[in-house]
């Protein structure tokens, strides 16, 4: 359904024609290209890009090099729809929680407290940190009823992430448990203008709340969807301005239980620069991206529509499309939208993007291991079980209560390349997300892909496909990999790899 072109140029001129020139040299190192080659530390980094409408939790450590926050998950009443007061569970009392923003290198210190009537933990998806720092249950308890925990990591890696709850997921995140976390270049490209969306879907009864949670038909199926759209905790469209000529950096998140989101931009040209794992090499445009849960994109938007000065000015929009399925085989489109940018004014200089000199992890190594995964299911006494290989995953609520720890599933060496060939045979989708590594998408269903570039920590697996990663496995620890369908994960499909440092090779 998507139309995506791959550009393969370093330097994009935000064109409606998406010209780029190919003569350019890729790195040329002129200044402000964005690159983020700067050991860190070497460079003294500029204020941290300020990102539209948000506003960062407070940072209380005086050290540059160290975001200190607190962070509490508590019940509160939000205005998910206008006049309507829905409750939710969320940090500091916010759908979606607070931003923590910190530069790559930074440590982040969070002082977390569980205000919440339930036990909850958080995990930081996407960051490559120590698992002990990872908010996986399979290795950490969830923290009970008001107590406290400290999270300490340093962000290796420039990117859009998020954070959320990891204890009963399939609640806990559709209740509000999460929120944006960006870790900037610390020589980021200029942009005129950040924003940030934040996406996400929430079923309300007739009485604003949230409704009852299902433990079988097409929630667990499908996963649960929601009848109202959400874009930064509201129903209503972001609405703002921008100018015309401006360039803007769009960072989108999918927080949703199980609804994959199809953005589409109007009333201006995007292209993809970012992915799961950050900048990518090669921008390229799309029509429709297609934004699985779990995925985060970081989109260039120059604001160049056509239009007449005297009243008729266009309006630079991000809209998704929920696509309805109909029983004839067709498919018609239901657009919404997210944001209205008016245009007020224009702008004479025009920051051109430029791509940064990434260098991904070769897709061809020689030596790589084969692995597959089977994600499958099936009614059993016990309700419906999810499996991966034959297997319902355990862990979801904390290690063995004796004490002990669970079983990895297999045990890679650090820096070990590996093909995973995950295929589907139940529900329509399973978006598959390892913990603490990124990949790139090699396959689908067997043939190369080119048009998903990028380092990702989910792909969306289709219901009867099979998708093909490869990842290197470079940070050590014990990571979970699960359909983030929270409904499908919560209920076994979900595994763990343990990946050894490379001097116990
Ligand atoms: Cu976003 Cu294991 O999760
Ligand atoms: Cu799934």
């Amino acid at each position: 359904m998507s139309m995506r072109r791959l550009i393969l140029c370093a330097v994009i001129q935000m064109s409606l024609a998406g010209a780029c020139s190919p003569s350019q040299p890729s790195g040329d190192g002129a200044a402000g290209d964005g690159s983020d080659v700067v050991a860190d530390g070497e460079v003294p980094a500029g204020p941290i890009p300020t990102i539209e409408g948000f506003t960062p939790l407070e940072d209380h450590n005086p050290d540059p090099r160290v975001v200190e926050v607190d962070l509490e998950a508590r019940s509160s009443e939000v205005e998910l729809r206008p006049g309507v007061m829905t409750r939710v569970w969320a940090y500091e009392g916010r759908v979606p929680g607070p931003l923590i923003q910190a530069r790559v290198g930074d440590r982040v210190i969070v002082h977390f407290k569980n205000s919440l009537l339930a036990p909850t933990i958080v995990h930081w998806h996407g960051l490559r940190i120590t698992d002990q720092m990872d908010g996986s249950p399979r290795l950490m308890h969830p923290f009970l009823p008001g107590t406290t925990f400290r999270y300490e990591f340093v962000v290796p890696d420039p990117g859009t992430y998020w954070y959320h709850a990891h204890s009963d997921s399939t609640q806990q995140i559709e209740r509000g448990l999460y929120a944006p976390l960006v870790v900037h270049e610390r020589n980021p490209p200029r942009f005129d203008r950040e924003r940030l969306f934040v996406l996400d879907d929430v079923r309300l009864g007739s009485d604003g709340q949230i409704g009852a949670f299902n433990t079988s038909g097409p929630d667990i199926g499908r996963g649960r969807t929601g009848n109202v759209l959400l874009v930064n905790g509201s129903s209503r469209a972001v609405a703002g301005s921008t100018q015309r000529g401006a360039l803007e950096r769009w960072r989108i998140i999918n927080a949703a239980n199980a609804r994959t989101m199809y953005v589409r931009v109007r009333g201006g040209s995007a292209l993809v620069i970012g992915t799961d794992g950050g900048l990518i090499p090669t921008p390229y445009e799309f029509h429709e991206l297609e934004v699985a849960a779990g995925q985060r994109y970081d989109l260039a938007v120059r604001a160049d529509a056509a239009g007449d000065d005297d009243g008729g000015a266009p309006v630079l929009e991000l809209v998704n499309n929920v696509p309805v399925f109909r029983a004839d085989g067709t498919v018609d489109e239901q657009l919404f939208s997210l944001a209205q940018l008016r245009y007020e004014g224009a702008v004479v200089s025009r920051i051109e993007y430029t791509a940064p000199r990434v260098t991904l992890p070769s897709i061809e190594p020689a030596s790589a291991t084969e692995r597959t995964l089977l994600l499958s299911g099936a009614n059993t006494d016990a309700g419906v079980q999810f499996t991966i290989n034959g297997r319902t995953g355990v862990g979801h609520h904390g290690p063995p209560a004796d004490g002990g720890m669970y079983e990895p599933d297999e045990r890679f060496v650090q820096g070990q390349p590996v093909r995973i060939t995950v295929s589907a045979n139940v529900s329509p989708e399973h978006p598959f997300h390892l913990h603490g590594q990124f990949f790139q998408v090699v396959e689908r269903d067997g043939f190369p892909v080119v048009d998903e570039p990028g380092l990702k920590d989910v792909v969306l697996v289709r219901g009867r496909g099979t998708v093909t990663v490869l990842t290197y496995f470079e940070n050590p620890g014990r990571w979970m990999y699960h359909c983030h369908i929270s409904e499908h994960g919560d209920l076994g499909m979900m595994g763990e790899w343990e990946v050894l440092p490379a001097m116990m090779r």
